[in-house]
């Protein structure tokens, strides 16, 4: 990535690549494309607005990677990278600045570090036999209508991950419908600001309501543990703790969902794959890998933004830039993985980025990859010869952080 190889952004492209509708439907065509012309990109978001999409292995690694590359929305890179545009960072930046996700160190190191623990693989290694017990559960409850037909994403891949999170955090579960519509909403980009902004609104309330509850009865939960380290004073802030638990309640089910239901659609289309994992189901580990790499549920990390000028794979990018990491794209650069397009069971290189990159590496991984692996393990062990509906049609969801399917139509026994 030298300067003497660098190309201006104006030299780049005068038109930037505009993300149409098509896009959600098969993304993989558009970053073939884009990753054939350069590792960097001027691109119109659905937003109206434009920012530097990213779709090589080792340049976003680089952009995960460049202390300079900030992600706090508070920041001077951001204002400038979202003045004057009525989009979704102004949502975003209006609502969710106080998430440590949005923040650069060192206030990104003291909130990280406050549920570090929680989520350890060793924490998460106790979960396990909680884990396949809802999961039994939730198949168990599916038999009497094995042999019609049933959406499993409704009937599995979310409700699983979100007892999960929810027992996790101590939060009770009965909302969950109104999580889930809150948080379609809110990741959607096909959906108005003025939606995005009500959905963040009555979710945020809800979980102010849930903090004062909690405080006067704590328990042994995460949800405790954060609100006495609030009370701690200087540690959490009211609003830090409000977003600290939308965070972990959005990335906590959103992900895992599209991890489980990305992967049945796998299986259900590779009969390869489906006869080496009924095989030998040990084998499953390996596969939730290349799920990981091949369709990830976080097609794209969020938004990133230059303070300085920086060079990224040769591309000389001006301050004040929006920058979008693909970990989708990158995660099928043939440049780093051989024969990307292939789920391989027997591929060695792991070193996926689904997870994200350098310091806000995703925390929840070990949580992600253990519930994954049950989730598929138990499903495949009930019902082995799980089959997509007839006439089924798998259709993606519009959004850009967020990749999975609006519904899962299976037959479950034939
Ligand atoms: C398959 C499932 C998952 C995937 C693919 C995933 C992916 C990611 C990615 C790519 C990032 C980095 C975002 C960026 O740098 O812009 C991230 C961050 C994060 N994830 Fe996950 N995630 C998953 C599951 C979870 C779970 C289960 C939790 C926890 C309950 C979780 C909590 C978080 C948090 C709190 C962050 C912010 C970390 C920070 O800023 O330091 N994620 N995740």
């Amino acid at each position: 990535m030298g300067h003497e190889t660098a190309v201006t952004a104006s030299e780049l492209a005068t038109e930037p690549f505009v993300l149409t509708d098509d896009f959600y439907q098969d993304p993989h065509a558009a970053y073939d494309e884009l990753r054939g012309r350069g590792p960097a990109h001027l691109v119109r978001f659905p937003d109206g607005g434009t920012g530097w999409l990213i779709t090589d292995y080792e340049v976003a690694k680089a952009a995960f990677l460049d202390p300079t590359i900030s992600k706090a929305l508070k920041s001077k890179g951001a204002r400038a990278a979202l003045a004057g545009e009525a989009g979704g960072g102004q949502v975003a930046s209006a609502m969710f600045g106080d998430m440590m996700v949005f923040y650069d160190p060192p206030e990104h190191t003291r909130l990280r570090t406050l549920v570090n623990r929680a989520f350890s693989s060793r924490a998460v290694r106790e979960l396990a036999p909680r884990i396949t017990e809802l999961a039994d559960a939730l198949l168990e409850d599916l038999a009497a209508d094995a042999r019609t037909d049933q959406d499993l994403l409704d009937r599995y891949a979310f409700p699983l991950p979100m007892l999960v999170i929810c027992e996790l955090l101590g939060v009770p579960n009965e909302e969950r419908d109104n999580f889930r519509a809150w948080s379609t909403t809110l990741v959607s980009n096909d959906e108005t600001i003025e939606a995005r902004t009500a959905a963040v609104q009555q979710f945020v309330g809800y979980i102010d309501q849930l903090i004062r509850a909690k405080g006067s009865e704590p328990a042994d939960d995460l949800l405790s543990e954060l609100i006495s380290v609030s009370e701690d004073g200087d540690k959490l802030s009211h609003r830090e703790l409000i977003s600290m638990v939308f965070l972990l309640l959005v990335a906590g089910f959103e992900t895992t969902v599209n991890l489980i239901s990305n992967a049945v659609a796998i299986l259900l289309s590779d009969k390869t794959v489906r006869a080496a994992l009924a095989q030998d189901p040990d084998r499953v580990p390996d596969f939730v890998e290349e799920v990981l790499r091949y369709e990830s549920p976080a097609s794209e990390a969020t938004f990133r933004y230059t303070t300085v000028p920086v060079t990224l794979g040769g591309v000389e990018i001006p301050a004040g830039q929006r920058i979008l990491v693909s970990m989708a794209a990158a995660d099928r650069d043939p440049a780093r993985f051989t024969d990307p397009h292939t789920v391989d069971l027997d591929r060695a290189d792991k070193n996926h980025l689904a997870f994200g990159y350098g310091i806000h590496r995703c925390v929840g991984a070990p949580l992600a990859r253990m519930e994954g692996g049950v989730a598929l393990t138990r499903l495949l062990a009930a019902y082995p010869d799980l089959e997509l509906a007839a006439d089924a049609e798998l259709s993606w969801r519009k959004s850009l952080i967020v990749r999975g399917l609006t519904g899962l139509p299976v037959r479950l026994r034939p």
